[in-house]
């Protein structure tokens, strides 16, 4: 059986990206901004997932005005880079799980979750820039660590699927994802925000107040967090606040109570205030985490017991 082990969530700003492709990481604006996601990295080099979920938007790269689905789910074999006006970033072609995807599609749509399902497409900063920040800079000519499935989320054209839509939409794929056969460890990741407005008479908008409060309550009391309607994101978080919505996908799709395993948040990075956090299901399940490698020689009772203990999270925090 496949389960979701963790759930991620970061900011997908766009300079960062560059930051990373113009080597300007080192420089102190840039470094402040790095240096939250090293234990992230350390984290995920640990967990090794089998495979990623990763709930983006796209910012009118594979849709547009003309068409924007609501939820799109890509099932293709891989999903190239975007060019995003300056040529394609300097990244892998990602590389999807189109079994495992296909099998999500199938259960999410026969529970009413009407996906559009999307065999092509190309992926923009939305999402290649989370995976830079949680698996650290990798050549355009190596391979991402796991395979990834994109979930694409309108959040650019109103309206948007409301926050509790979306925290459903996260039970339903964790679902799909524990009736799929293989044995595999998922992440999930929510992504985009947090505070952030970009244009406009409240151009650089950031609230950091609203912003933490959205992380404890994230951690603490997702249910009242998937309440909060469209008008208080966008007044307290800007217009492009809304991105948060996507957030409580990923939260949707983990246990009612989980494990802070790190979190992290600065202002600013571009116009937006970054955050991020990591939380972790409880272990209940055979696969630790990072795979069978040191579990294989244990009868299954210890090596129930050692994914446990090697699970619970050190909470380490930076904010
Ligand atoms: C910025 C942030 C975004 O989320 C985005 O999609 C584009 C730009 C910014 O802060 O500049
Ligand atoms: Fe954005």
């Amino acid at each position: 059986m496949a389960r979701i082990i963790a759930g991620i969530g970061s900011s997908h700003v766009p300079a960062i990206g560059a930051a990373i492709d113009n080597g300007k990481t080192e420089e102190p604006y840039w470094k402040r901004i790095f240096s939250g996601f090293e234990k992230s990295q350390a984290w995920m080099r640990e967990t090794k997932p089998d495979v990623a979920i990763v709930v983006y938007n796209d910012h009118a790269s594979a849709f547009s005005v003309e068409m924007i689905p609501t939820f799109a789910l890509g099932c293709a074999a891989e999903f190239p880079p975007a060019d995003e006006g300056w040529g394609p970033r300097p990244v892998p072609v990602v590389k999807g799980y189109p079994s495992l995807a296909s099998h999500i599609a199938q259960s999410v749509i026969l529970d009413e979750f009407d996906l559009t399902i999307c065999n092509k497409m190309e992926v923009d900063h939305g999402m290649t820039v989370p995976m830079n920040l949680l698996f650290g800079k990798v050549d355009k000519n190596a391979h991402w660590p796991c395979p990834v499935i994109p979930l694409a989320v309108n959040v650019v054209m109103y309206p948007p699927p409301t926050g509790h839509r979306c925290y459903m939409l996260g039970k339903a794929i964790r679902k799909a994802v524990e009736s799929y056969p293989e044995d595999l460890n998922v992440v999930i990741f929510g992504t985009g925000g947090l505070s952030h407005q970009i244009s406009g008479p409240r151009a650089g908008l950031i609230n950091s107040k609203w912003d933490k409060a959205f992380l404890d309550n994230l951690s603490k009391d997702p249910q009242k967090l998937a309440k909060v309607p469209h008008v208080d994101y966008m007044r307290e978080a800007g217009a492009e606040g809304i991105e948060m919505v996507m957030w409580l996908v990923m939260r949707g799709a983990l246990d009612d109570k989980v494990d802070e395993v790190y979190r992290f948040y600065t202002v600013p990075a571009s116009n937006t205030a970054v955050g991020h956090i990591i939380l972790a299901n409880r272990p209940r399940t055979a696969k630790p985490a990072g795979g069978y490698k040191h579990a294989a020689k244990h009868k299954p009772a210890a090596k129930h017991k050692r994914a446990a203990a090697r699970a619970k999270p050190a909470l380490i925090r930076s904010r």
